[in-house]
């Protein structure tokens, strides 16, 4: 039986990191009736006390795993989880992943096998049947998996007849898994992959214009490629949290006594010096919110940016600030946002980013605004305040996400157009 086609996004016309993804294959349409297909999710999801504390990830890669038991495959599920590092650790089972993938598919037989390798995965594969679903022990529990060894994933590649990429939000990795699969065996894009890819593109490579960024973190040094790229892409780029210091420093402004990345201060002026040559408008905060503590319920101020007291620090974007966001996101097409605008986690210096985030949804609902979003904080803030849903796009990827926008090739995604390109030879 055939993969159910939909009219999805085709892998046709995108690009993404420069890289030409028109070999990239889909597993739509593909013959996977009484096949063994390995599908690399991302089921690196929180866990606490033993179960899922939030399912975002398991829930956007459901179609891709329904379609294919419904076509009749026989689907083996491969994830990691956690940071063990090659041991089997506390934790970082997979086992309270399968007991809730079976509470999202009711009526659908899960099997959960306690290895990824060796004789336990290798008896647990071949008792599937098509229709099934198996999810295997976490791969991170054998050190080759992010090293990349062709050994392990050969081990891998015997357990499959096909295999699927759908954790986009893992292909930063060149890990066994991610990278070596995919050139042992038929290799295709699932379903979240290529939403993904195609949402992130579009936003990224050929927006609807003006377009503007928003980044926020605490650091400026690790988001040097991201926010390099992105000038020379973007209209505007408005910089959030501890890495604006870094910039307003840059601007010979007294940030008291705010975190800022003194060394990368020239890095925020070449950065600064880009945008400008690109013709990139740079957001900075013109007034904030300081504490001179950072703990809840402690006492705050807005204070113009110039005005920041010596002892005090700089904590959220103040009421100007975000204004003068709104305003612009007003007049632009398109925004792609990550990272807060402040310690979002701590009341009341989260007021800025949940602001933001209701504006971003309020003009995307209105359909005035393509609104793509990634990244953990980010995905968070947008829950708090419940408008995760009214965005285009919200991406499952932190990391990846990252480095997309910061214009990288990502392992799992070159792997998938090689292997396409291969086949079609
Ligand atoms: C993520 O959660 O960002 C991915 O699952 C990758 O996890 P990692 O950062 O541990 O490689
Ligand atoms: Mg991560």
């Amino acid at each position: 039986m055939n993969m159910a086609s939909s009219p999805a996004d085709a892998a046709e016309g995108l690009s993404g990191g420069g890289l030409d993804l028109s070999s990239v294959k889909t597993i739509e349409g593909v013959d996977v009736g009484g096949k063994r297909v390995l599908v690399r999710v991302d089921f690196n999801v929180p866990i606490e006390n033993g179960v899922v504390a939030d399912a975002t990830r398991l829930e956007r890669v459901l179609p891709t795993i329904a379609s294919l038991a419904r076509s009749g495959a026989k689907v083996i599920v491969l994830s990691h989880l956690g940071r063990p590092e090659g041991v089997v650790s506390p934790g970082t089972s997979l086992w309270p992943v399968a007991e809730k993938m079976r509470e999202l598919m009711p009526g659908t037989t899960i099997h959960f096998i306690g290895d990824c390798f060796g004789e336990e995965a290798r008896r647990g594969v071949a008792a599937v049947k098509p229709g099934e679903i198996a999810v295997l022990e976490n791969l991170r529990y054998y050190k080759g998996e992010e090293k990349n060894d062709m050994e392990f994933a050969k081990a891998l590649a015997d357990l499959g007849d096909i295999y699927v990429n759908d954790a986009f939000s893992s292909s930063h990795r060149a890990h066994a898994s991610i990278e070596a699969l995919a050139h042992l065996r038929p290799a295709y894009a699932g379903l979240l992959l290529m939403a993904e890819v195609s949402a992130l593109g579009r936003a990224l490579e050929n927006p609807a214009r003006p377009v503007m960024a928003i980044v926020g973190g605490a650091k400026v040094s690790t988001k040097i490629e991201v926010l390099t790229h992105l000038v020379s892409r973007m209209d505007q780029l408005a910089v959030g949290g501890g890495m604006a210091n870094t910039f307003l420093a840059a601007e010979g402004i007294d940030t008291g006594a705010s975190l800022v990345e003194p060394e990368f201060i020239e890095t925020a002026k070449d950065i600064v010096a880009r945008a400008e040559r690109a013709g990139c408008e740079i957001v900075l905060p013109t007034d904030v919110v300081v504490a001179k503590e950072f703990k809840p319920g402690v006492d705050w101020r807005v204070c113009p940016v110039g005005a920041v007291p010596a002892d005090a620090m700089i904590l959220d974007f103040g009421p100007r600030s975000v204004a003068e966001l709104k305003r612009r996101l007003a007049q632009v097409k398109t925004v792609l946002w990550n990272g807060p605008l402040g310690a979002f986690e701590t009341a009341p210096f989260g007021e800025g980013t949940f602001a933001l985030a209701r504006e971003v949804a309020r003009l995307t609902r209105e359909g005035n605004l393509v609104s793509v979003a990634g990244g953990g904080d980010t995905v968070r803030a947008l829950n708090i305040v419940g408008v995760a849903d009214d965005l285009t796009y919200v991406s499952t990827a932190g990391g990846a996400f990252l480095e997309w926008l910061g214009g990288a090739k990502l392992p799992g995604v070159v792997a998938l157009a090689q292997s396409g390109a291969r086949s079609t030879r």
